[in-house]
């Protein structure tokens, strides 16, 4: 771990506070030119005593606008303290947690995993349009079928056609035929350029894809192709609790990531992660962006810093050991679950290394899911599964307690 260290409350406080101290006071420095100011004082109180204590409401009342990418380029003046901790979260998640090399990632926190999952499919978009002279017809998104409803947006907006892999249904596998199926059917609708979006974690499943089944299938048809990872739920999970690189910056077939800070790592709705490997992410320059100083290269424009400090003082709360421990926690309340389920022979399935349980519907009644608030694969009546999420308040006396009941 380069830059991924646990620290104290204090010498959190004292950084944060630090960093606001670079930034433009709105009270008393000289800015009048942007639209852009504290919170209101009347409903925020921005003279609050615990703010002295609160690092993150602090941030939340100075109001920073984290507008535009901050690990290339220039950026706004006005938030620079901000931004250098945006810059370190970026490069303690990008090198410390998914296996990049040094300065060799760019990224940002975007509003969630729709969002990243959005940018990179307009990179690549991009790319195949100003490099390779693609048409929109000849550019195709593919993916399994339990990817999640964002790659339909990205596909929808950026008109492109998508082709999702069916899976097995008892292992939510994508195979090496069915993913050849898919990509002769793309082949023969005229697509020549693939972005390809492995699942590092499915929403309903907690399934990972191996991604070599979509490169094999892809170099055997000899098509172009660039590989994002959508690891919005398990992005900080799975590289922690798993051995499995495939999935990581580590591959040198994989472009670009999203993670999700506001599910796994608990932070304020808000912040997901973009994270893409250098000379991508140019490819979304919106050159019309002139006020905006460093350019803007991002889907969501102005956006809060204060989520930026957030996911920062998470990761450095925890440190990497406490965040390891963490999430084993959440494993072994995962492993216990199973094993009840197993001793009362009811089907289910689960990832290995990750914290999501998903039973046939047909194994427990209507009544005890929605008592448990299960969350069913569809509302639209044909419902066939049900998911539980061991999240961090899904302790072992409320499994059991459910189980119990079964
Ligand atoms: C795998 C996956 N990708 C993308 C998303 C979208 O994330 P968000 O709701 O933060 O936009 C989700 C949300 O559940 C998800 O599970």
């Amino acid at each position: 771990m380069k830059y991924w260290k646990k620290l104290t409350s204090k010498q959190i406080k004292e950084t944060v506070f630090a960093a606001l101290d670079k930034n433009v006071d709105f009270e008393n420095d000289l800015s009048i030119g942007i639209p852009a100011s504290h919170l209101d004082s009347k409903v925020f109180f921005s003279q609050a005593p615990f703010l002295e204590d609160a690092p993150f409401m602090n941030t939340l009342v100075q109001n920073p606008n984290h507008i535009g990418c901050h690990t290339l380029g220039e950026s706004e003046e006005f938030f620079v303290g901000t931004h250098d901790i945006e810059r370190e979260a970026i490069k303690i998640l990008a090198e410390d947690l998914l296996g990049g090399g040094e300065d060799e990632q760019d990224g940002y926190i975007a509003s969630g995993g729709t969002e990243a999952n959005i940018q990179a499919c307009w990179i690549y978009r991009n790319y195949y349009i100003q490099e390779k002279n693609a048409k929109h017809s000849e550019i195709a998104l593919l993916c399994s079928e339990d990817t999640h409803y964002s790659i339909p947006k990205a596909s929808n907006l950026l008109n492109i056609s998508k082709y999702s892999v069916p899976v097995i249904e008892y292992t939510r596998e994508i195979t090496p035929d069915a993913v050849a199926k898919s990509v002769e059917q793309a082949k023969s609708e005229g697509k020549k350029y693939f972005i390809v979006v492995a699942n590092m974690a499915t929403t309903m499943f907690g399934s990972v894809d191996n991604p070599q089944i979509y490169i094999d299938a892809l170099k055997a048809a000899g098509v172009e192709y660039k590989l994002h990872i959508d690891g919005a739920y398990g992005g900080f999970i799975y590289p922690v609790t798993s051995n499995d690189k495939a999935l990581s910056f580590a591959n040198p077939e994989v472009s670009s990531i999203t993670i999700d800070a506001h599910k796994m790592l608990q932070a304020p709705y808000g912040t997901g992660v973009f994270l893409s490997r250098k000379g991508l992410i140019e490819y979304v320059l919106t050159k019309e962006a002139q006020y905006v100083s460093g350019m803007d290269l991002t889907l969501i424009g102005s956006r809060s810093g204060a989520n930026a400090i957030a996911v920062w003082m998470i990761l450095m709360a925890y440190g990497p050991y406490g965040w390891l421990e963490k999430m084993q926690t959440l494993i072994y309340r995962t492993d216990r679950l199973c094993a009840e389920l197993d001793k009362k022979n009811i089907k289910y399935f689960r990832e290995k290394d990750m914290n999501i349980v998903t039973i046939f519907s047909d194994q427990i009644t209507k009544e005890l899911a929605h008592k448990y608030g299960l969350v069913p694969e569809t509302h639209d009546g044909n419902n066939k599964w049900w998911k539980i999420v061991i999240m961090d308040h899904v302790d072992l006396n409320i499994l059991m307690q459910f189980t119990s009941e079964i």
